[in-house]
């Protein structure tokens, strides 16, 4: 074994570090999270972990809405500026000027610049200790043209999303490499 214990510090990555919108009649925000997972399939459903000092905690628990909008890699100042930054103290969207879109959400817009954004719905809410967990439901999900092939599929590959683990900002490079492939290949 030559790993070196870590204690029990949480080391699963890269996951992204998602902008994650919220809004009430008041206003719109935008909190990074690198809290952020997959949890269920049918139906669709995702895991957000806000601490409950967060300005978006109240908004995503009082209007059960939230987006999640992936950043590009090139998109790392935003998300850190999201993630540095209160709704308390400004309004995201105009001091990085970014564009709020309304999709099929009530309160929550969409971030326009970001290539990926899904609209969810809070099913549940945990409160774990240090973070409440809002689970919720996908409604909608957009991607970006250039994510997309000329066959219609969509192709993470074509665009470098942001990553994040253990503190730092990660790139992600390209891998011509779909699910299956290595069975397909003994096929
Ligand atoms: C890369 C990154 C990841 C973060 N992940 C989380 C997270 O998972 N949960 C959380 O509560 N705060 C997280 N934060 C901190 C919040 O984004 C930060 O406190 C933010 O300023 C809160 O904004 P708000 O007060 O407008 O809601 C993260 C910050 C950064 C930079």
């Amino acid at each position: 074994m030559i790993k070196k214990k870590q204690s029990t510090q949480i080391l699963l990555g890269p996951i992204p570090p998602a902008l994650i919108a919220c809004g009430n009649k008041k206003e719109n925000n935008i909190i990074t999270l690198a809290w952020v997972g997959v949890v269920n399939s049918s139906p669709p459903m995702i895991s957000a972990a806000v601490r409950p000092n967060r300005h978006s905690h109240d908004i995503i628990r009082d209007t059960g809405e939230f987006s999640v909008n992936l950043p590009r890699a090139d998109q790392v100042d935003l998300s850190d500026g999201c993630g540095t930054l209160s709704g308390r103290d400004l309004d995201k969207f105009e001091h990085f000027n970014l564009t709020a879109v309304r999709g099929t959400l009530e309160h929550a817009p969409l971030i326009d610049e970001c290539p990926v954004s899904l609209e969810c719905k809070v099913e549940k809410t945990l409160e774990l200790g240090s973070h409440t967990l809002f689970l919720g439901r996908v409604v909608s999900t957009y991607v970006s043209p250039d994510a997309i092939d000329d066959q219609g599929k969509i192709d993470f590959n074509r665009i470098s999303l942001l990553g994040f683990c253990a503190g730092s900002y990660l790139g992600t490079k390209p891998l011509d490499r779909s699910i299956g492939y290595t069975k397909k290949k003994q096929d």
